[in-house]
């Protein structure tokens, strides 16, 4: 059975009560939508911990764009339902006001939570304000939930460095990462590929393309970040696609800008907007997992 919430106090009197009788929690934050991917989280929670909860909450802090945060699907009881099916135990749901009562309701009445650091480059230049609305939204839900562990998928590399510096200053819990659940033509799952027409879908599978063409590069022993740029660049180019960036980074240690010297490790990100849908997705070029 699960326990549905349309309110996060209510969540967090289910969460002390769990903790009280000295069960461990594992926690998946998300928007909804709910695909294989968030469901392979919900798996690997289920393993876990005692109990699972999860969050679907379309957090208007972290829309840059407001045609994309209205076009954004909302059906908490279809993700409710699915989330029964997968052993999850709760699922809640809040508005703004519920989780931010101070704010009345108002976006810019919400104090920010500063990422730091590791928000800067790439999806932090293309998406202004964007990790301060997801550091503020997931601090909030840890204060909620107060997890043993929070899961987050590496389809969001950026987001999980985000996500690992809000849980180490607020002594939260411990940050599973999950691989990236991908469909057989390589495409990260998304909530936002429900938006594309087959045709861009069959086009979207170009940023996995160009992530593996840096991996060869990488494997035939290139070194440097801006050859193994140039490898994806070579693939994107052709294609109807609005290519925000495609570069690389060392992915232990965060830099806003590529680096200069030989890459001892590497993850290759791309961002690109197809029609009026942008999708993002990235890839270990070394062999760690
Ligand atoms: P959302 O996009 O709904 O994603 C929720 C979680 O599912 C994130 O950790 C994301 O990385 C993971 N996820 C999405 N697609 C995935 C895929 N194909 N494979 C593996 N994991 C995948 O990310 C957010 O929501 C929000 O920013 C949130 C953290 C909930 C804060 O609002």
């Amino acid at each position: 059975m699960i326990h549905r919430f349309e309110n996060p106090d209510l969540a967090r009197g289910w969460c002390a009560e769990e903790r009280g009788h000295g069960r461990t929690l594992g926690f998946v934050p998300t928007m909804g939508a709910l695909h294989e991917g968030h469901l392979g989280l919900v798996r690997r929670a289920r393993e876990e911990n005692d109990r699972v909860c999860v969050s679907v909450f379309v957090n208007p802090l972290q829309f840059d764009d407001p045609g994309d945060y209205e076009r954004y699907r909302r059906d908490f009881e279809g993700d409710a339902g699915l989330l029964a099916e997968h052993g999850c135990d709760m699922a809640f749901t809040g508005t703004l006001e519920q989780f931010f009562p101070r704010s009345g309701g108002s976006l810019e009445a919400v104090a920010r939570v500063d990422p730091g650091p590791v928000a800067e480059g790439l999806e932090g230049t293309f998406r202004p304000g964007h990790f301060a609305g997801v550091a503020t939204i997931v601090q909030r839900l840890f204060e909620v939930v107060r997890p043993t562990r929070a899961y987050f998928g590496a389809k969001d590399f950026q987001q999980t460095l985000v996500v690992a510096e809000v849980a180490r200053r607020m002594d939260g819990p411990e940050i599973v990462v999950c691989p990236t659940s991908r469909e057989a033509s390589g495409l990260a799952r998304a909530s936002r590929n429900e938006q594309l027409a087959p045709d861009q879908r069959r086009e979207a599978a170009t940023l996995h393309r160009a992530l593996v063409a840096a991996r060869e590069r990488w494997r035939a022993g290139e070194r440097s970040a801006a050859e193994l740029a140039a490898a994806m660049g070579r693939v994107l180019e052709p294609a109807p696609l609005a290519v925000e960036y495609a570069e690389v980074r060392d992915p232990e240690r965060w830099t806003a800008t590529a680096p200069d010297a030989p890459l001892e490790r590497a993850v290759a990100l791309v961002a690109a907007k197809l029609g009026r849908v942008r999708l993002i997705d990235n890839l270990r070029l070394d062999d760690a997992p």
